[in-house]
């Protein structure tokens, strides 16, 4: 069974009770309660973790220990460069995602450092963000390219 990471960045601790008309009322728990569902559903084995550390998320980006990395890099998206270059050392295909449409929101959200080093980038959905990174992802490694 193909293994998911699931990275959540900083600050995903406090969904819920941060800025509910911006990120809506389910707490992480609640959307790793969901993607867990998806995933056996799908097939998938996944492992969600949060935090707020750049230097964990790198640690465990460079552990390597996945078929695919979906992650939300939340702040560290538009300032880090480490993370970028964590996810180009590993070779892992990995799925940007946001609950927020970044394009919408200030302009300094509108850069992305893992973009461009990603498969693609799902943002704007809510928690269904990640469940259409899990569909990706299961397309991805599972279905024979000519059928996608
Ligand atoms: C976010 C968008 C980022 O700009 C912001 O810093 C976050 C959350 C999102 O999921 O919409 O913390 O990644």
């Amino acid at each position: 069974m193909p293994k998911i990471a699931v990275l959540h960045g900083p600050n995903l601790n406090m969904l819920g009770k941060r800025e509910p008309e911006v990120y809506g009322s389910l707490n992480l728990e609640d959307i790793n309660v969901k993607i867990k569902a998806l995933a056996l559903e799908l097939g998938l084995e996944v492992e969600a973790r949060q935090s707020n550390s750049e230097a964990e998320l790198i640690g465990w980006i460079q552990a390597g220990d996945y078929d695919l990395l979906i992650i939300n890099p939340a702040a560290y998206t538009h300032t880090s460069i480490a993370l970028r270059d964590a996810v180009l050392a590993v070779g892992k295909p990995v799925i940007e995602v946001h609950l927020s449409n970044i394009h919408k929101r200030e302009e300094f959200r509108h850069h992305s450092f893992v973009a461009g080093v990603a498969l693609g980038q799902i943002s704007g959905f809510g928690p269904e963000s990640y469940m259409l990174a899990l569909r990706a992802a299961h397309t991805h490694l599972l279905l024979p390219k000519q059928g996608r």
